[in-house]
């Protein structure tokens, strides 16, 4: 079933590793012997005394004639077990062309196997471009809720509209996920994901909702990060987003490891082996808890995300992974200046093979925009110094870490004349416009990229506009044209004309149900680079 192993992954890697890494990468895999062996055993058919689909349904990857429909049997998501048997069940999945399931066009049967928690990734072909269909699942005597999904548009049309909306940063302890309720509102064609799905630290008292899992430290066992992928998804506004339309998700750190780079550890003590095992738990629950396909099963502790889409010819879009393959933060991570070792060459969020795949579906590229969907913020910003005369600091941890890499990307676009990049970022907790230059720290250059950060889902609780903030970040930053301290999310309509991105605003998270409301809302011309207030 698997079309490559993990053992093979690692030797093919061996030759870029050293000797400590790859023993450190064996033992992540020995110690996953079940993955490994991940092959069908006995067929169970349990009787469910209570819903096996308390987690839902999701579609995801959607091409232009099928996608990932995804389910996990998991009538108890706490327990360690989940409820679940030993052995393989078999589950019956279908979509047809109508909510009420009459008209079908797809069926089959699939295994959902205790080696990947019961989870199913149906990937389905042969269905019509641009289409909304609708697909549930049977196990046991049970049925799924309904989903909706949409095949992308055919590849040679030129689309007259796409609105999709993307999020990140869903701390479950901060706050509600109410920004999903107003999404599914607005009917998005599809939801992009940058990372912060679940959190992976303990659980907090006095907190709006509170983790399950170890009462100290941080998750470490694939069984402590199913857990916190099935609580996470036992939020019915998350559940309900995912049933509404396909989504395109990637990571970012803390479905690992707090500001991880590659294999290295937040926390340098940890030993090298320990990590990628720790690493590899994470990986497989994530897979197994995300509408990915099979080119997304991990290898012992590598699972290859970044992959790229086209809406037609209207965008394309090219979703990143900055965490898995970046050198070390330099300085030491946290604030500092742009100095030589923050200016290193060797310094990379991307890695070698990662950059050159990105090069090369650029170059490619037949959209009208062209959108890099990633995790951390693109715009060189310089913090508000603490005080009068202060150096200017800027996030390790961010682009200006790698700021040759970052600086070499936006030269590119620019020389190749790559039509309308925008850049899309999560990861910080507060929405930001950029107008992103070769070198942001030169004003009177021209203008060669649009970037929209999107605040947190709900991290950081609840939010604040933070005017003052603005007016000091745009009296030190030339690229910073919007920036606040609000929860919520993103949606975006593009036209072959125009690229608009709406903040919405969900105004206390720390409260259930509260409102969503639109704060502010920039368009970008096309052929013109440079965000401009609507
Ligand atoms: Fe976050």
């Amino acid at each position: 079933m698997l079309t490559h192993g993990p053992i093979q992954s690692a030797l093919r890697h061996e030759g870029g590793l050293t000797r400590r890494l790859f023993l450190a990468q064996a033992a992540a895999i020995a110690a996953l012997p079940a993955f490994a062996a991940a092959r069908p055993g006995p067929v169970g058919r349990p009787a469910f005394d209570t819903d096996p689909f308390r987690l839902g349904v999701a579609s995801g990857d959607p091409s232009e004639d099928g996608m990932v429909l995804w389910t996990r049997l998991c009538p108890r998501p706490l327990e360690p077990d989940h409820g679940m048997p030993q052995e393989a069940v078999a589950v019956r999945w279908e979509i047809a062309e109508n909510e009420s399931m009459s008209r079908g066009v797809r069926r089959g049967t699939t295994l959902a196997t205790p080696q990947l928690a019961h989870s199913v990734h149906v990937e389905v072909t042969g269905l019509r471009p641009g289409r909304t269909y609708w697909y549930r699942f049977h196990a046991g005597g049970a049925t799924s809720p309904v989903g909706r999904t949409r095949t992308l548009p055919p590849r040679e049309s030129l689309p007259a509209k796409l609105r999709f909306a993307f999020a990140s940063c869903q701390h479950l302890e901060h706050g509600h996920f109410t920004a999903y309720r107003h999404m599914a509102a607005q009917d998005p064609d599809f939801v992009v994901h940058l990372g912060d799905y679940i959190y992976e630290g303990p659980g907090k008292e006095g907190q709006v909702r509170r983790h399950t899992g170890p009462e100290k430290g941080r998750l470490q066992t694939l069984r402590d990060y199913r857990i916190r992928h099935s609580q996470y998804r036992s939020d019915p506004d998350l559940q309900a987003m995912h049933a509404r339309c396909p989504w395109w998700v990637t990571w970012d750190d803390h479905e690992f490891d707090n500001n991880y780079a590659n294999t290295v550890p937040d926390n340098k003590d940890t030993d090298p082996a320990t990590f990628l095992i720790r690493r590899a738990a994470a990986y497989q629950a994530y897979y197994e808890a995300m509408p990915l396909r099979s080119s997304c099963i991990p290898a012992g502790p590598d699972l290859r995300l970044y992959r790229g889409m086209a809406f037609g010819r209207l965008a394309e879009f090219q979703i990143l992974d900055t965490r898995q393959y970046r050198t070390d933060q330099p300085n030491g991570d946290g604030p500092k200046p742009l100095n030589a070792a923050a200016l290193d060459p060797a310094n990379s969020l991307l890695g070698r093979e990662q950059r050159n795949w990105l090069d090369s579906r650029l170059i490619a590229s037949q959209g009208r925009w062209n959108v890099i969907a990633q995790q951390v913020m693109m715009g060189m910003v310089a913090r508000v110094p603490k005080a009068d005369g202060a150096e200017r600091t800027y996030s390790m941890d961010q682009w200006p870490g790698a700021a040759h890499e970052r600086m070499a990307l936006a030269r590119f676009w620019q020389d190749r004349r790559v039509p309308n990049p925008v850049v899309l970022t999560g990861d910080i907790h507060s929405n930001w416009v950029n107008d992103l230059r070769v070198d942001d720290r030169i004003g009177d250059s021209p203008v060669v990229a649009t970037e929209f950060v999107g605040t947190s889902i709900s991290s950081g609780g609840k939010g604040s506009l933070a005017e003052a903030e603005l007016g000091k970040l745009q009296a030190e930053n030339p690229c910073v044209r919007f920036f606040s301290r609000e929860r919520g999310y993103v949606l975006c309509t593009v036209t072959p004309e125009q690229w608009r991105s709406d903040y919405l605003a969900a105004e206390d998270v720390t409260q259930p149900n509260g409102p969503v409301v639109l704060r502010r809302s920039f368009v970008v011309e096309s052929g013109k680079a440079g965000a401009i207030k609507a």
